[in-house]
């Protein structure tokens, strides 16, 4: 099996690239990345030089995308496309790469695709249903409608309708996946979790987004990664798989439980953490049905107790400060110039 994984310096893509080693020794990948601030060489570190080849490049330029896509020719060869671009906070501030990467990247992929009937797994987000109520009893469905609020979901999901659009036109062999907020290692500390992780093996005080009363359906990223397996090995083309391991909770209760669990809950009234401003159309809550993934796949998450799977986060990147540490001051720095304590 050959496998074109793009976005594979990055954070779900790194873990999937370790976990696809470790469980198919027939398997050969090669990772398509562009290296943006997000992608870690040092996640791919360690990897059999003979099975993980590492191309540095844009997914959106047609030629280096063709070239890789035309050499997999083998029956269960595939791309397994992971290239973006990820963080909301910094869709607001600076659109233009998001479009350029998650639009006009998955149009690259899609012809080479097509010109080469290649199967490609498309891997998208739960973000682009919009929010949910907190009392709201429905959950996202493969059959929820569209309704994204920032612009990188707006861009994931003008992704998703051109898979969509090169499925139906065209009959390019391609499968999505729709999956909620992932943790684990190898995620950039730009994200919630482990922002507030590092901070506090900083010295620097946690900060939680208004409130904290928005949910997310945590899920680890190795059960998203053993769920993208499944698709690829028993998904139909042309559908639809949401994944989520049913892991809701709101971030107050998320940052709670990481203060504790790193022993910096604060004394009296004092939390340990700062409220700060809010996201610019935050969305409220997100939450995934994916039974019909459970069943018509049999796929079952393993790492379902958040705790368990944050403390093994946290020991995580307590052990790998050299990972993490170097770009942790230029991060806070940036959020420093647009956050205000509450
Ligand atoms: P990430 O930001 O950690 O990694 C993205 C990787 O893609 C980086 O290595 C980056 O260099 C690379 N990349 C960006 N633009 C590229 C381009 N034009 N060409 C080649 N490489 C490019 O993101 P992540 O959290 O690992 O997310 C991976 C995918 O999963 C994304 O498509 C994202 O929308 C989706 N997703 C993420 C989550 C989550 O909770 N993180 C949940 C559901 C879906
Ligand atoms: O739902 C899937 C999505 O999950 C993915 O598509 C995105 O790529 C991924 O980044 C994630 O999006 P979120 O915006 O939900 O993740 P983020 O880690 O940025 O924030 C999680 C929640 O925590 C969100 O409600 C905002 C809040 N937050 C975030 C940061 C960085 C804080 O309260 N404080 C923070 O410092």
């Amino acid at each position: 099996m050959r496998l074109v994984v793009t976005g594979g310096a990055g954070f779900i893509g790194a873990n999937f690239v370790h976990t696809v080693v470790r469980q198919h020794p027939d398997a050969h990948l090669t990772v398509l990345d562009s290296m943006t601030y997000a992608a870690n060489r040092a996640s791919l570190a360690g990897l059999p030089a003979d099975r993980v080849e590492v191309v540095e490049g844009d997914c959106a330029d047609p030629v280096v995308t063709d070239r890789l896509v035309a050499r997999l020719t083998g029956p269960q060869d595939a791309v397994v496309h992971f290239a973006a671009e990820s963080h909301n906070d910094n869709s607001l501030a600076t659109p233009w790469p998001f479009v350029h990467s998650n639009i006009v990247g998955t149009y690259a992929v899609l012809e080479a695709c097509r010109s080469h009937d290649v199967r490609l797994h498309h891997v998208s987000t739960d973000e682009v249903y919009g929010d949910l109520q907190l009392d709201d009893p429905a959950k996202f469905t493969p059959e929820t409608a569209y309704n994204p609020s920032s612009p990188y979901s707006a861009t994931k999901a003008g992704a998703d309708m051109l898979v969509r659009a090169w499925v139906r036109s065209f009959g390019v062999r391609a499968t999505l996946s729709n999956c909620s907020n992932n943790y684990g290692p190898y995620q950039h500390v730009e994200k919630f979790i482990p922002r507030q992780i590092t901070n506090i093996l900083t010295g620097v005080r946690p900060r939680l987004y208004g409130s904290g009363a928005n949910v997310r359906d945590w899920i680890h990223v190795d059960d998203h990664n053993s769920a993208v397996l499944a698709i690829l090995e028993r998904g139909e083309p042309g559908r639809t798989y949401l994944i989520g391991a049913d892991g809701e909770c709101s971030n107050l209760e998320v940052m709670r439980l990481i203060c504790e669990l790193m022993g910096a809950s604060g004394a009296g009234s004092d939390p340990g953490f700062d409220h700060v401003t809010d996201r610019p159309g935050h969305d409220l809550r997100y939450a995934i049905d994916a039974s019909a993934t459970r069943d018509e796949l049999g796929w079952q998450p393993q790492h379902t107790d958040l705790r368990e799977g944050l403390s093994a986060t946290i020991g995580w990147y307590r052990d790998n400060r050299d990972w993490w540490e170097p770009v942790k001051a230029q991060v806070e720095a940036k959020y420093a110039r647009t956050e205000k304590v509450l």
